[in-house]
């Protein structure tokens, strides 16, 4: 495998995407907790990532990076690469011309094994405030621009390279071999992390981790990070994996009973619990959205927790938590790194005294979708949009009664009917409807109307950390609102949202 270890760059993450769709695995390491080389001896090879500080702040991140280099090939990008060059007597200055943006490599090395592949002119991306002024003894410039002199290096006599250049953005159109170059030739790692290798192994650590007689609990969603875990858990341990599957009476339209369907058609133990109403009771009359989603939030663990007791011998709790959320982001601003807890259930392991599982917790979203697809699990489910766990909850605007839930299930039943068989729902990240507390004049026949307004909610985005609102067409958002209008008893006014992420949210609360 290979470590990646960041210093905060808001690229490390791509990095390490990009190692593994070369079907290479590799881990992200905060630089404070890079790990022992000398007892790992399947480490081939570290990538030290970019960073927001520079390597002339005296606060910036300066570990003592001789141990890596004497040990494995070592590839830095951007600060990284600034880093070693620093470390190694070198002189890193403010660059004098901006160097943002797109560049062409004028000169490379085209024999050299980092560089093999590579065309003179090759786009690549820049996003640096300081430059390698001059370069320490026994480093050799290998690639450069006509603004950078020193675009990428060697350290002779040994395998350690830097490239001021993000190799891992889409922008550099042949960073990927410049990746695959370093990984594959380089540190000699072999291409086997593919969603099969991956399904046999974790397989087999379940199989080894999990006692024979042990019942494992996991709460199912019908989203794709749950549903992957039960397929893995169910491959690995059969029925005794026993998923539990809450109607908080907040789902979209049909969903509880077609999900429900699709588990049993994959063989999956699961108990469908409809608990609609307890959560109706404990939402009644507030408007607060977080008290809403605290409400929400407290009424599911009750009712996961009545459920879970339930199964006799229980020892574990499986969890779909992926990468992201496991990755420890490095803060450098104190250079300090704060680890992220991720339990959902509240208080269940220690009241169960049930240890955790998480089989998916080394794959990007993704992986998880590639894995989930070699299971068998149905599109259905596997490109399903996300869906919030409070649900329509906080697509209702103000209080929640059943009323309001069941003509949003409508409204928002059109919508992505709509969506799908006009072949927009792939297209679109996440779409919805909101119940908006507000009501309009309209006329139908020779009546006035005082009914409700809803806001269609549909956008473009990778992670849900910006988005923009979906340019969906005319034609088409005139056929939602009719068909909502004219279906939807107690709607007389549709509107489409256009605000982009930031600065609103893609919820409405
Ligand atoms: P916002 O509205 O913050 O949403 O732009 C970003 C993504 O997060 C989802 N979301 C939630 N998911 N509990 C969840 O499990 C919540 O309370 C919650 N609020 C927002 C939202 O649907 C979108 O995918």
């Amino acid at each position: 495998r290979i470590v990646i270890l960041d210093f905060g760059s808001q690229y490390t993450q791509l990095i390490a995407r990009r190692i593994r769709e070369l079907h290479v695995f590799c881990e992200i390491h905060p630089y404070t907790h890079a790990p022992n080389l000398t007892l790992s001896a399947d480490i081939r090879g570290v990538v030290l990532s970019g960073s927001p500080c520079s390597v002339r702040d005296a606060d910036a991140p300066n570990p003592d990076l001789s141990h890596l280099l004497s040990h494995v090939p070592v590839l830095g990008v951007c600060y990284g690469a600034q880093l070693l060059a620093q470390q190694g007597g070198g002189e890193v200055l403010p660059a004098t011309i901006r160097e943002y943006g797109r560049a062409r490599l004028s000169h490379i090395n085209q024999h050299h094994p980092l560089l093999h592949g590579l065309t003179p002119g090759s786009q690549v991306w820049m996003s640096h405030g300081d430059t390698i002024k001059t370069l320490p003894e026994g480093f050799l410039a290998i690639a450069g621009t006509p603004d950078v002199q020193v675009a990428a290096y060697e350290i002779e006599g040994q395998a350690t390279y830097g490239i001021q250049f993000h190799p891992e953005v889409t922008h550099s159109t042949e960073g990927k071999q410049l990746i695959k170059n370093f990984v594959v030739d380089i540190c000699g790692c072999t291409q086997s992390w593919t969603p099969e290798h991956f399904v046999d192994s974790a397989v087999t650590a379940l199989q080894n981790t999990i006692g024979p007689d042990d019942q494992v609990i996991l709460g199912l969603s019908g989203g794709v990070d749950s549903s992957v875990a039960a397929l893995l858990l169910h491959r690995a341990i059969g029925p005794r994996l026993h998923g539990i599957f809450v109607d908080n009476g907040l789902l979209r339209q049909d969903e509880f009973a077609s999900v429900l369907k699709a588990y049993e058609g994959l063989g999956l133990n699961v108990t469908g619990v409809e608990a609609g109403a307890e959560f109706y009771s404990a939402l009644a009359g507030l408007t607060d959205p977080e008290q809403k989603r605290k409400a929400i939030g407290r009424t599911f663990i009750e009712v996961f927790d009545r459920e879970a007791q339930k199964v006799e011998g229980a020892r574990w709790l499986a969890q779909g938590t992926i990468y992201p959320d496991v990755i420890e982001s490095v803060s450098v601003h104190g250079s300090s790194v704060t680890i992220k807890s991720h339990h959902n259930v509240g208080g269940l392991p220690e009241k169960m005294n049930l240890k955790i599982v998480e089989p998916l917790r080394m794959l990007f979203k993704d992986e998880v979708r590639e894995v989930g697809a070699t299971l068998g699990l149905p599109g259905e489910i596997l490109n399903r949009h996300p869906f919030p766990g409070p649900g329509l909850g906080i697509r209702i605007l103000g209080d929640i009664t059943p009323e309001k839930v069941d003509l949003l299930q409508r409204a928002d039943g059109v919508f992505i009917n709509l969506l799908k068989e006009h072949g927009l729902y792939d297209k679109v990240w996440q779409a919805g409807v909101m119940l908006l507390p507000v009501q309009s004049v309209g006329v139908m026949g020779d009546e006035r109307t005082y009914e409700r307004v809803v806001a269609l909610r549909a956008v473009t985005s990778v992670d849900g950390m910006t988005a923009d609102w979906a340019h969906l067409p005319y034609e088409f958002l005139a056929e939602v609102s009719n068909k909502i209008i004219n279906q939807v008893r107690g709607i007389n006014r549709v509107v489409y949202d256009i605000s982009s992420k930031p600065p609103a949210t893609i919820e409405w609360e």
